[in-house]
């Protein structure tokens, strides 16, 4: 079981996207697939029309007895299961700090998942917290989506102390480029340059309405609209993604 978490501390980046997208190709794929939906927001859950909601809410799910199975949702694509959102996940920091050793305590939850799951998804909330802190722990692979602006670059600098700061050696650290559009400088400059930045995965998301309407459509853009710009990129990434943990990329 490989854990990819898609985290930033910057919101509004295209995490989500990435994390819906992702998972869904991953499936398609044959792998065994997980998405588990850590925002409180929903989204994930949202865009696979499955209900944001957790029985007994994330201060339960946490529990060192509880099982995550009965709480895991089927979706409508075939090898693709989805752990929902909860309204009370707004609260998890203050779950997780109850508790002992809280840094590791999603990867404790996952471990008994390992044999029925080749790939577990992590969509996570934006900001730094209790809860990054815990997934960076349980995760194998940390997916960065950047914007090419300051700001965002900013953040994935502040990503890759916390990741050291976690002592998370192993961790493979991917950013990439996300929401980009081409016609602004800044855009095309930060993307030039940080060519040259060996963690970077090659591949870039574009900017495309066509993923803003994974919102109406709720469905991932590469199942809806797969020879789109956005959707091949969302394969590229995939593909990448893959090269770089064979060793290859
Ligand atoms: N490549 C893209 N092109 C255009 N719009 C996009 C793209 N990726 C995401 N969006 C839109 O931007 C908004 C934010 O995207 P998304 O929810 O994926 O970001 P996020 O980082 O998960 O946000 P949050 O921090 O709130 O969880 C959404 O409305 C989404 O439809
Ligand atoms: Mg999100």
């Amino acid at each position: 079981m490989r854990v990819i978490a898609v985290w930033t501390i910057k919101g509004g980046v295209g995490k989500t996207a990435a994390a819906v997208n992702l998972a869904y190709l991953s499936a398609t794929e044959g792998l065994r697939t997980l998405l588990w939906d850590l925002d409180p927001q929903g989204a994930a859950s949202f865009y696979f029309r499955v209900r944001a909601k957790v029985k007994g809410g994330g201060g339960k799910l946490l529990r060192r007895s509880a099982d995550l199975r009965p709480l895991v949702r089927g979706t409508d694509v075939e090898n693709l299961d989805l752990l929902p959102a909860d309204f009370s996940y707004r609260r998890l920091d203050l779950e997780l700090d109850a508790r002992k050793d809280p840094e590791e305590r999603l990867a404790l939850k996952l471990a008994p998942l390992a044999d029925e799951y080749d790939a577990v998804f992590l969509d996570c909330a934006p900001s730094v917290s209790l809860v990054s802190e815990s997934v960076l722990r349980a995760a194998d692979v940390l997916l960065v989506p950047v914007i090419p602006t300051t700001l965002s670059l900013r953040g994935l600098e502040q990503v890759r102390a916390f990741a050291a700061k976690a002592g998370r050696q192993s961790l493979v650290v991917l950013p990439f480029f996300s929401m980009v559009d081409r016609r602004k400088t800044m855009h095309r400059d930060a993307v030039e340059l940080y060519g040259a930045d060996a963690q970077f995965l090659r591949t870039a998301i574009p900017m495309a309405s066509v993923v803003e309407r994974m919102g109406v459509r709720r469905a991932p853009v590469v199942a809806y609209a797969p020879s789109s710009e956005a959707a091949r990129g969302f394969c590229g990434l995939w593909a990448e993604l893959n090269a770089r943990l064979a060793g290859g990329g």
